[in-house]
């Protein structure tokens, strides 16, 4: 099974699990909504990357965990479109999750998305209890307060924001998840695998904010403009086009030198090649 295959056999089986029984049949539908199909699914596409690199002993916790992550960005979409956020009519194509289910539904999505993600891990203790703790603890950190995804959306309503904190928190968090559950997964340490997720982490968002500011919204499938539209610092606000390009390309030759040795490592510098090429817009390709 290709890695795509393998990642949406996860999230369909993990969505499904919050569907049994005889649930409100809209927000089982929202479910779904919310999670497929998907978009890039790059952080799962990274954490099973790193789960394979370290020897993937066992293939159900890094599924488990694949999903667990994937469900908690997708909640966080879900909840980053409500007006109370971004107010986005549109997201991956289609109208925002809010547009379509109404704003009641859209929040309990996003509840559920990630309190299934924590049942997951739970439920996934069965293959190694110790393992599937780390892998709680590491979701958690890199959701919630301090340094998660709330934190980072949280910055957005301070007076002053502190752009490194504000950007490794909501965008960089969820990379260094993938990373470092990936290696737990597969029983290895995850501290060495740190650097790595923090780094692509950088270039993701650096990337976003390319896409943001030179990308239409059709091709993209959501709003465009909207960093110059809130005010918000960008990379591009603040090093101009070219110099964000240049800063991503910096970064993602970082990123690659920094992978941990491991039986893998070949193949996942390839896949961390192939990504950032998918995450470069193709209007400013010729400039990295
Ligand atoms: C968008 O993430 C939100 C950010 C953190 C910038 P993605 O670009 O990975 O979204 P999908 O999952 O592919 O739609
Ligand atoms: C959303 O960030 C990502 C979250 C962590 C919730 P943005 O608001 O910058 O991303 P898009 O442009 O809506 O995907
Ligand atoms: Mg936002
Ligand atoms: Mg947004």
């Amino acid at each position: 099974m290709d890695l795509h295959a393998r990642i949406d056999t996860a999230m369909a089986r993990a969505v499904a699990l919050g569907q049994g029984g005889t649930p409100p049949a809209r927000l089982a539908e929202a479910l779904d909504y919310a999670t497929a199909p998907g978009g890039a699914r790059i952080r799962p596409t990274i954490l099973t990357s790193v789960a394979l690199a370290c020897g993937d002993d066992r293939p159900a916790l890094t599924d488990a965990a694949a999903a667990a992550l994937e469900l908690v960005h997708c909640a966080s979409l879900v909840h980053d479109d409500l007006p109370c956020f971004d107010d986005a009519a549109t997201r991956r194509g289609k109208p925002a999750l809010h547009r379509a289910y109404g704003e009641p539904l859209a929040v309990l999505t996003g509840d559920s998305l990630i309190i299934l993600a924590f049942e997951v891990l739970a439920r996934a203790a069965s293959e190694d209890a110790q393992r599937a703790a780390q892998l709680v603890l590491t979701l958690a950190q890199r959701s919630g307060m301090p340094g998660g995804i709330c934190a980072g959306q949280g910055w957005e309503s301070e007076p002053q924001v502190d752009l490194a904190a504000y950007h490794r928190s909501k965008t960089g968090a969820l990379f260094i998840a993938a990373t470092q559950m990936g290696a737990i997964a597969a029983g290895h340490e995850p501290e060495p695998w740190f650097e790595l997720g923090d780094r692509i982490g950088e270039a993701f968002q650096v990337a976003d904010d390319l896409r943001d500011a030179v990308m239409d919204a059709e091709a993209l499938g959501k709003p465009v403009g909207q960093d110059a539209a809130h005010g918000r610092p960008s990379a591009v606000a603040e090093l101009g086009v070219e110099g964000a390009v240049a800063r991503l390309r910096d970064t993602l030759a970082g990123a690659i030198a920094s992978i941990p040795s491991c039986p893998g490592e070949a193949q996942l510098a390839k896949m961390v090649r192939m990504q950032s090429e998918r995450i470069m817009p193709a209007a400013v390709r010729h400039l990295a």
